[in-house]
């Protein structure tokens, strides 16, 4: 790999042993990966700290947090001492709601670790933003920017929706970048890359966000790790789709498959035409997306489910918008949640305090469920006790969840959800 003399200092030592290390691991990672160069970041997405119970128990037998940085974020038995984050770096969602962690049953060790957990990465520089989204709360890359996240559902929405490149980062190679503003130039840093494979042509409207979520599904499955592009029935979207359904497409496609870029022709920022979506790109396949197609995909995802007493919902993956609390709200005000059934939703917390200030907090506390920040039962394997049925607005969780708490899932609308909330029962149906 080609280094500038200034990324040749930093490998030689210049910058300190940390910063060598993260080097050494950023050149690996580049040349095994055939990237003849390394590219200049200012936007960092990872996570920090000590974010497993493992993470808490290699601290305490290491030498401390500084270890577990040298472990987990730079891939180095020696322990280094890291210095602060030399560009902008988002912390991404925990494995706890520090508000909640009694209800979401995590471990007393990993309680008791939090606080210690959180100031080291603050102490780094890293802005604990906590959630899958950081581009709600303020991180939200211009287009062409190079970026390094972590997180299927947000790299799949940073190239797609706001055009920023970025690969799909792990916590060690987020790690390096963080104190060096560097990543190896590859994948979706490059034009060509982010070029169309796969024409998915449809024959029904997509408008709602678990329609939305359903395609997202479809299209993961069968394209895989390639780049689809999405053409509207008769070439023009019926509506708009906003974030909250962006959002979902993104994550259930990269959860079915491994997709990090798309493009909806006459949407999305690289996509203004089909010709532009593929760039002289021969289409691999081309795939119809109609009702059959809808229905067996609506299918797939309820297929773990066939008890119709609800005992969990869980809405807010990935992180809820406010205008999807909003919506939430509109469907709960004045209803009691099951007493047999809990809710949860999940929210940046930077969003959870502006749901505080408009009386969105309190409408759902007062229905008996409860707005939630930081994490999902998903990454924190927390449900409440004795859960066996969920029900889910998110084709991702719905792909998850199952496997990981063992749970039946029901995959529907966010009023079947709340429906199911409310009267302990699914009658979510295929519509
Ligand atoms: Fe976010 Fe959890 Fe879903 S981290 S994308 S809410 S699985």
């Amino acid at each position: 790999m080609r280094l500038t003399p200034d990324e040749q200092a930093m490998a030689d030592g210049r910058d300190g042993p940390a910063v060598a290390r993260a080097m050494d691991l950023l050149i690996r990672y580049g040349e095994a990966l055939d990237a003849e160069r390394l590219v200049d970041t200012r936007n960092v997405t990872g996570t920090f700290g000590a974010t497993s119970v493992q993470m808490v128990d290699f601290a305490e037998k290491n030498g401390g947090m500084d270890a577990v940085f040298s472990e987990f974020n730079l891939d180095s038995r020696e322990l280094v001492k890291p210095p602060k984050a030399k560009v902008y770096t988002t912390h991404l969602q925990l494995t706890m709601d520090p508000q909640n962690a009694e209800r979401m049953n995590i471990s007393e060790e990993m309680i008791r670790f939090y606080p210690k957990s959180a100031a080291y990465a603050a102490g780094l520089g890293v802005q604990l933003g906590h959630t899958c989204t950081p581009y709600q709360i303020g991180n939200v890359p211009v287009f062409g920017e190079h970026c390094a996240w972590m997180e299927s559902s947000a790299v799949i929405y940073c190239n797609s929706v706001l055009g920023g490149r970025t690969n799909a980062e792990g916590r060690e190679s987020a790690g390096a970048a963080s104190i060096t503003g560097k990543i190896p130039y590859w994948g979706y840093h490059l034009d060509e890359n982010r070029l169309g494979t796969h024409l998915v042509t449809l024959d029904v409207d997509v408008e709602t966000t678990s329609d939305w979520g359903l395609l997202g599904y479809f299209i993961g499955e069968h394209v895989q790790e390639h780049v689809p592009v999405v053409r509207a029935r008769g070439g023009r979207f019926s509506q708009v789709p906003n974030l909250a359904r962006l959002k979902h497409f993104g994550a259930a496609a990269a959860s079915s498959g491994g997709v990090e870029m798309y493009h909806l022709v006459g949407v999305t920022p690289e996509a203004k035409t089909e010709e532009q979506a593929f760039g002289g790109n021969r289409i691999i396949e081309t795939l119809r997306y109609g009702e059959a197609e809808r229905r067996h995909t609506w299918e797939q995802l309820n297929s773990t489910a066939s008890d119709s007493h609800v005992d969990y919902v869980m809405l807010g993956c990935p992180h809820y918008t406010l205008e999807q609390i909003w919506e939430a709200c509109q469907l709960l005000e004045g209803r009691k949640v099951h007493e047999n059934t809990e809710m949860w939703i999940f929210t940046p917390r930077a969003i959870k305090a502006l749901a505080d200030q408009n009386g969105y907090t309190k409408i759902i506390e007062d229905a008996g469920a409860h707005l939630m920040s930081d994490s999902c039962s998903a990454m924190s394997r927390g449900v409440p006790k004795g859960t066996k049925v969920v029900a889910l607005d998110s084709a991702k969780h719905a792909h998850y969840l199952p496997a990981i708490a063992n749970v039946q899932a029901w995959y529907g609308t966010t009023a079947d959800c709340i429906n199911a909330a409310c009267t302990g029962r699914w009658e979510g149906r295929f519509a």
